[in-house]
């Protein structure tokens, strides 16, 4: 595990945008897996910049994204799919054919699943997965006590989740309970992965998933058996780790 501490939001905006581009210049149809809340906007949108100055070519780039609220349409603008239009897809050059985000108003959810895993699966697998990572060390939307082997399936958000996610919701009720999430056996299944994590909030899920012991109530320490990951930690996220890579 590479472990990276950035000074500021900014900086691990920036080195998190360079591996990605980088992976996308030296495998140009490379399998992205993606991210959102708001820990991934800036790489975003270092990711169009760099589209716009200097040509970064998504055009035969193929991305699938983590997961997606069950019950909101892709027009609705709490939706992931609202999110990554509007942040990153309408920016750059990638042939909508090739982007893929979990179905929430699936009628069948168990199979649409299966088939979010199979064309994960066809599109021969993920390159490179980027990560955020919840207060409660969630990745994806797979919460504490989640299955290791699970693949792509429906999830219902802790407390905690909907909570912390409430802040994008004019009413907190309106925050769905329910959603479908890439699974923690499709995630260790990239090549590659990114997580980031940014703001003091993180510190505690930071510090369980990097230095104590592999455990579902820890989803993300799952990572510690990945063998490519790339960790890119704020400074105040990092508040507890510095001692440890000292
Ligand atoms: C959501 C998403 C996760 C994301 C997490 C952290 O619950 N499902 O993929 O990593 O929130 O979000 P933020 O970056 O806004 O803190």
């Amino acid at each position: 595990m590479r472990i990276i501490i950035a000074k500021d939001y900014e900086e691990l905006s920036a080195r998190a945008a360079m591996i990605v581009a980088g992976q996308v210049c030296l495998k140009p149809n490379s399998v992205l897996g993606l991210a959102t809340g708001s820990t991934p906007l800036l790489m975003y949108e270092k990711l169009v910049e760099m589209h716009r100055t200097v040509g970064l070519d998504f055009s035969e780039a193929i991305s699938f994204n983590l997961d997606e609220y069950l019950g909101l349409p892709p027009e609705d603008e709490h939706s992931y799919h609202w999110y990554m239009h509007r942040n990153f897809f309408r920016h750059i050059n990638i042939n909508p054919e090739n982007i893929h985000i979990p179905d929430g108003m699936a009628k069948d959810v168990e199979r649409e699943c299966g088939e979010y895993d199979r064309a994960i699966h066809a599109a021969g697998g993920i390159d490179l997965q980027v990560l955020g990572i919840g207060t409660n060390g969630h990745i994806g939307f797979n919460e504490p006590d989640i299955k290791f082997e699970a693949t792509t399936h429906k999830v219902k958000l802790d407390q905690e989740t909907v909570t912390a996610n409430s802040r994008f919701f004019a009413d907190p009720a309106e925050v769905p309970r329910y959603a479908i999430s890439m699974g923690i056996k499709t995630i260790m299944h990239a090549k590659r992965i990114l997580l980031l994590a940014n703001g003091e909030t993180k510190a505690g899920a930071i510090y369980k998933t990097l230095y104590r012991g592999i455990t579902p109530e820890t989803p993300a320490s799952i990572l510690q058996l990945h063998q490519d990951v790339t960790v890119i930690v704020e400074e105040s996220a990092a508040k507890y780790i510095q001692k440890n890579i000292a």
